[in-house]
């Protein structure tokens, strides 16, 4: 493996490099005000939301939500993964991506070691090839293969091969070391034998072709009927889909994918001319999942079996897919016919047929809420407020945007539709407006905020003032004192260096919905310094407030009238800082 990339280069990077220049290369920008504006190329639109902005070094797509750095364009544009979009940067740059060196704690963690495993892994299933071909039991696996409808070509396609039913047939031939770290072999009692014996072998590679590890069946009913390499430095199951690279080599840009459970569900699809399925192994769908699919194709189909556990399966899925839902991004959920996997279904009804039912699939949201209610009688309030409490419960996991509106908006008609009771109608509308309200209206630390991220220089202006910022109280103190600190630390010369200290923190989404809030061009120093004023006249006003409040309850110790008179005092020469 190759050492980490140093923080500060990064930094630096993105500090040289202009975002309009970049993206203007990929995207033809046109001159808006301060901004520069296109179509967005994230979404399908005719008038153009898409805005690049030179200062904050920053897109952001009004329509569809799409926004973030430099970094960011490239990952999201060239569906490249972080590292990838680094070194793409550092090229345009015209610079060299220097490499921490690696500890070499106890064992020799060779930088090369990676690479050897990636070279391992292909010339074992490159063996199994030659075994499905050559070997006396090779022979059986092909007429199993025959048996389940694959043909030479597909098993090629897939560089299906087979373990033959031997302890030691790659440790005589590979490094056993490496085939231990590589998860194909497994040490026992100082002894080391193959883990695979006996099995058909799907080599599992990532999207770059790269194999990470395997699957393999047996060629009747014993049990167990799958075993899966282990999780090793090259292979996350929770990262990776089986049949992503060989359905990118048919089509880089596919309309849709479709997430199916098993391997030879890909392999049959594919077979029957369905060559954009991939499946997850053997775990359920995680967000890495579609965090990766997301990138190649904005529609995603999951698929589940009609029974029961299927359909637990979807409902599991649903949930906790919704972090993941942006606008411009689809998710379709299929439930097959009892009795059948994609597989099975495929063969018997042939590609239209399934084509169809891809077609008829019901988009997430109606599935969401048709789940919530199925059973319920909505005229009753206890069941109007039960849908509601739990309908947020995951709505609140919706990234901020227009999809959300979309799905609060679902919910408002939905219970409208339904409800008789005026009431409940009432107590919904208020609660609604209440929520309305609390996003809408901007507060004086979240525009102090806002202002902070978009033009970090002004920190300059408030540190050499002695504030006392533990006196600040607010609901969201800690989020604050948080994001002040990392730009009293970092430094970062703009908003595009800074939100890149943010990458998959929980704090990334407010910083990005901060980013968007528009000020003035003018006096920005003026207006920053008047609303960090504000923000000590309302604490001061609320500590105030509280005092005064627990005088007329259980009256006040010593201290806290102390405190009272200075609380007052303070308020009365109005400027705090
Ligand atoms: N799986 C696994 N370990 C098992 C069983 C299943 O890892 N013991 C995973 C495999 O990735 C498998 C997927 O779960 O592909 C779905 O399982 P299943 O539907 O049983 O397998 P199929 O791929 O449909 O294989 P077959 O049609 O041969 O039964
Ligand atoms: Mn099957």
């Amino acid at each position: 493996m190759t050492g980490r990339i140093p923080r500060y280069f990064i930094d630096d990077l993105l500090s040289r490099v202009d975002i309009v220049d970049l993206i203007d290369k990929h995207v033809p920008l046109k001159k808006a005000g301060a901004n520069f504006v296109a179509r967005c190329p994230f979404h399908t639109e005719k008038t153009p939301s898409f805005s690049v902005n030179r200062n904050k070094q920053f897109f952001h797509c009004f329509g569809c939500g799409a926004s973030g750095n430099a970094i960011g364009f490239l990952m999201d544009f060239n569906h490249l993964d972080f590292i990838e979009a680094v070194e793409d940067l550092a090229t345009f740059a015209g610079l060299e991506v220097p490499r921490e060196t690696i500890e070499t704690s106890g064992k020799h963690l060779k930088s090369e070691f990676v690479s050897d495993y990636y070279q391992l892994l292909e010339q074992v299933a490159a063996f199994y090839v030659q075994c499905l071909r050559t070997d006396e039991e090779g022979k059986k696996a092909i007429s199993y293969l025959k048996s389940r409808g694959i043909t030479d070509s597909l098993a090629k396609d897939f560089m299906i091969g087979f373990a033959p039913d031997e302890w030691r047939v790659l440790s005589s031939r590979f490094d056993q070391n490496q085939l231990v770290q590589a998860g194909m072999s497994i040490e026992k009692e100082g002894k080391v034998y193959d883990r695979f014996r006996g099995r058909l072998m799907f080599p599992i590679r990532d999207k770059r072709g790269r194999t990470v590890g395997f699957g393999g069946r047996v060629l009747n009913d014993t049990l167990p009927k799958y075993l899966n390499s282990p999780e090793t430095s090259v292979f996350h199951k929770s990262k990776e889909v089986y049949g992503l690279y060989e359905l990118l080599r048919k089509d880089s840009k596919p309309k849709r994918i479709l997430v199916v459970e098993g391997y030879l569900d890909v392999i049959a699809l594919a077979g029957n001319g369905i060559h954009y399925a991939v499946a997850t192994l053997g775990t359920s769908t995680s967000l890495d999942h579609l965090e990766l699919l997301f990138r190649f194709a904005s529609e995603l189909v999951l698929c589940f079996d009609g029974d029961s556990a299927g359909q637990k399966a979807a409902w599991r899925a649903v949930s906790s897919v919704f972090p993941a839902l942006k606008a411009g991004r689809q998710i379709r959920i299929m439930v097959l016919p009892e009795q059948h996997d994609p597989d099975s279904l495929i063969n018997k009804e042939g590609k239209e047929l399934f084509d169809s039912r891809i077609n008829n699939s019901q988009p997430l949201s109606e599935y969401f809420y048709e789940h919530f209610t199925k059973d319920l009688k909505l005229s009753e309030i206890e069941n109007l407020s039960f849908l509601l409490g739990e309908a947020e419960e995951y709505l609140k996991k919706l990234p901020i945007g227009s999809f959300r509106e979309l799905m609060v908006d679902k919910l408002s008609g939905l219970s409208n539709r339904h409800v008789l009771d005026r009431q409940a109608m009432l107590a919904y509308s208020l609660q609604v407006k209440k929520h309305r309200q609390k996003s809408n209206r901007l507060s004086v630390a979240s525009s102090v905020l806002a202002l902070l991220i978009q033009n970090p220089r002004l920190i300059a202006l408030i540190e050499k003032k002695d504030i006392d910022w533990n006196y600040l109280d607010f609901e969201g103190i800690e989020k604050f004192r948080q994001i002040l600190d990392v730009l009293l630390t970092k430094r970062p010369v703009n908003y595009g260096v800074l939100i890149e200290h943010y990458r998959d923190h929980p704090n990334e989404t407010i910083i990005k919905k901060l980013a968007t809030v528009e000020f003035p061009d003018e006096n920005i120093e003026k207006l920053f310094l008047e609303s960090i004023n504000r923000l000590f006249v309302e604490t001061n006003a609320a500590l105030i407030d509280k005092l005064l409040e627990k005088s007329k309850k259980d009256g006040l110790s010593k201290s806290e009238k102390e405190d009272l008179v200075a609380l007052l005092a303070k308020k009365h020469s109005d400027v705090i800082l």
